[in-house]
């Protein structure tokens, strides 16, 4: 899929097997999470134009560069889109941020909308979705649906594991929506669960089971 970027960084998947890693604890979970999140930051922001601007360096004025395009706007997928937000403010602390609550119905696998919260301007900004998993893309898929329709017209998505039927959710629905993802799994259990995956990731990140 030509939408679709896996960032095969050394880093990126040493640390993804560290958090697959059962025996990973909570509090590793959450850090290795954050880490991961500055790298994909690192890899979904790096066609950000540019622009030049004068400056004095102690030693003489240069023209340097500095970014001039759309603002951008991180939009964590509640609950477990979270711990991948600090990770991308740490690297881009101006960005503001769009808080989408949605959960998985366990028996249907629908997503369930219980809190939206975004800035006014998204029209105006780079949207970047982040969820861990994306793994049936019925969530993905009602997240950009609500940020396109308050407005955000320039949209990414980042996670950590997809499945192969999630991304394919998201080609058909969203196929102007570009996705960052750290790997790509074989398949879906008959829970949604993405096989090999990491498990549950909202309750290894919060030690909520
Ligand atoms: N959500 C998770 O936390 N894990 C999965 O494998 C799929 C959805």
């Amino acid at each position: 899929m030509d939408n679709v970027i896996t960032v095969d960084h050394p880093l990126v998947q040493h640390k993804l097997t560290l958090l697959r890693d059962k025996t990973t604890p909570t509090m590793g979970f959450s850090k290795l999470m954050r880490e991961i999140a500055t790298l994909l930051c690192y890899e979904v922001t790096r066609d950000l134009s540019l622009g030049p601007v004068h400056i004095e360096t102690p030693l003489m004025p240069m023209q340097a560069r500095k970014l001039s395009g759309k603002k951008l706007v991180f939009a964590p997928i509640l609950r477990a889109g979270m711990g991948l937000l600090q990770g991308m403010l740490d690297l881009v602390p101006s960005a503001r941020v769009a808080h989408i609550g949605l959960y998985r119905d366990p028996e249907s696998l629908v997503a369930v909308e219980y809190y939206f919260k975004a800035p006014a301007d998204l029209s105006d900004r780079l949207v970047i979705a982040v969820d861990p998993m994306l793994a049936t893309g019925n969530t993905a898929v009602a997240a950009i649906d609500r940020l396109k329709e308050h407005g955000a017209s320039e949209l990414r998505f980042v996670c950590l594991l997809a499945s192969p039927h999630g991304l394919n959710q998201m080609q058909t629905h969203h196929p102007d929506v570009r996705i960052w993802t750290a790997a790509i799994d074989d398949v879906l259990n008959e829970h949604g669960y993405i096989l090999p995956g990491l498990g549950d990731a909202g309750d290894r990140l919060y030690g909520t089971r």
